[in-house]
Formats: C-alpha cells, structure tokens, sequence
C-alpha cells in the first residue's frame, strides 16, 4: 500500500501535467485570441509557428479566419493565402499584415507568378480585413472571403518575413520550414487525423453540432492523457 504521502505526491504531479500539457498538445484549442475572439475550428499549421482558427458557412459560402503567426522582425510581415489553382506560393491570393508608421495595415496580393507579387484585389471577395498583436510577439490577421460554393477544402499557404520596405514586403527566407509553409484546409468534415475506430468521442461534440474550436490530433492526445492519469489516480490509492 503506498503511503499517503507517496499518493499526494502523485496526484500532485498528475494534476500539474494535467494543467500544463494542453499548453504544449493542444496549442490551437487552448490559445487565446485577443478579445477571446472565437471560432469553430482551428488547425495548428505544421511549420512557422502558425495557426488558423476559422468557421465556414456552407449556406452562403463564406469562411471567416484568424491567422495567427510571429513576424521574423517586428519590423516584417505575416501572410496568409488561399491557393485556388495550385498548392504553392504561385497563384495565391494573399493577405499580408504590416506595420507602417506604427499600424496594423493588410494589404491583398495576388501573387500571379514568383516573378510578379503585386498589391491588387483578390480573385474572390475579401471583407473585414484586420490585423493586431496577439501575446508573445504574435500577430493576428483577420478577415472573411466567399469561397466556391460547396467548397470542401482549399489549399493554404502562409508565410512571415523580417522587413517591409517602401510599404513592400521584403522576400522571405528559404529554409524548409518557409518552403513547407502551404497545406489543405478541409472545411467539411473533421480534420484529416488518424483517429482509431475506439478513440473516446471528444466530449461536448458528440452531436452533430462543431464543438468551438475542434483539433483533431490534439483531442487525441488529451483523452489519452486523461485515461493515463485516470490509472495513476488509481494506482495511487
Ligand atoms: C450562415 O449564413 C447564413 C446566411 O447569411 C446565416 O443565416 C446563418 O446564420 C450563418 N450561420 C452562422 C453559423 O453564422
Ligand atoms: C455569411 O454569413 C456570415 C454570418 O452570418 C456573415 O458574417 C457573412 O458576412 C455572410 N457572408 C456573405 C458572403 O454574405
């Protein structure tokens, strides 16, 4: 039998790796946006740092988003994209956020061809462009776009730089991580996510209607770590 000292001490470490963890496994679900803004999904971007909180509405065909990622200066820039041709930079239709003059502007890009990135309208409707400073050097783009209709997923692409120059954003780095920094959004259906046909359901999502701010693999990871702790409480006592 364990000594009750030996227990509390157990369940003193379990509740603090139950606190801390959803910091590091479920970042996009725990992260708060400035104003605790919500939405109904978001997605933790594989490289960058980055991270989307959006919801779409299939009834008008429109998707509202917060893009969220760390400039490489506070004197660069942070961009978001939608790619409705292709998969990479060429073709996106980008909105880019800056400081000029000590404001937040985002400015839309339609960036044709590698050769050919200039400021003009999109290929689809944009509205409520926005930017600000989120928590630790962290910037946030805002905005909502008309997608085709029963569109069920788009190619993203995303991307930060360390200067603006003359209202202009300077190029980016070329390492692997700004080279890999495109991907699908999947707007119908839950997030691509290797869930096993016994995983627990989610908890608050086991109707039909999105649970706020959905993460497929993170969820995962948080009902694992809840049945680990559930049989170190129990091993405890
Ligand atoms: C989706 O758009 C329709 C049409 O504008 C609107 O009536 C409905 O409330 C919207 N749904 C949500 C969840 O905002
Ligand atoms: C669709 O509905 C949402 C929520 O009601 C609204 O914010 C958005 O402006 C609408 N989109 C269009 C294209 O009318």
């Amino acid at each position: 039998m364990p000594s009750p000292l030996f227990s509390s001490v157990i369940l003193c470490i379990s509740l603090w790796i139950l606190l801390l963890s959803p910091a590091q496994s479920l970042t996009c679900t725990s992260q708060k946006l400035p104003n605790n803004k919500q939405y109904a999904n978001c997605s933790d971007l594989p490289t960058l740092d980055s991270y989307l909180h959006y919801t779409y509405n299939a009834s008008n065909s429109s998707l509202s988003i917060a893009f969220l990622s760390t400039p490489a200066s506070s004197d660069g820039w942070v961009a978001w994209a939608i790619n409705p041709t292709a998969t990479g930079m060429a073709g996106s239709q980008a909105l880019i956020a800056f400081k000029s003059s000590g404001s937040f502007v985002v400015q839309t890009y339609n960036i044709s061809s590698y050769s050919s990135i200039v400021q003009s309208k999109l290929s689809f409707d944009v509205w409520d462009l926005k930017a600000e400073s989120a928590s630790n050097g962290a910037w946030v783009i805002y905005g909502s776009l008309k997608v085709p209709v029963k569109a069920e997923k788009l190619n993203q692409v995303w991307q930060v730089g360390a200067k603006v120059t003359n209202g202009f954003p300077d190029k980016h780095d070329f390492k692997p991580a700004n080279l890999d920094a495109k991907g699908t959004l999947v707007l119908v259906g839950t997030p691509v996510s290797p869930t096993p046909a016994s995983a627990p359901a989610p908890s608050g999502s086991a109707g039909g209607s999105p649970a706020p701010e959905k993460g497929g693999q993170s969820t995962l990871t948080a009902n694992y770590l809840g049945f680990f702790l559930g049989s170190l409480i129990v091993l405890a006592f």
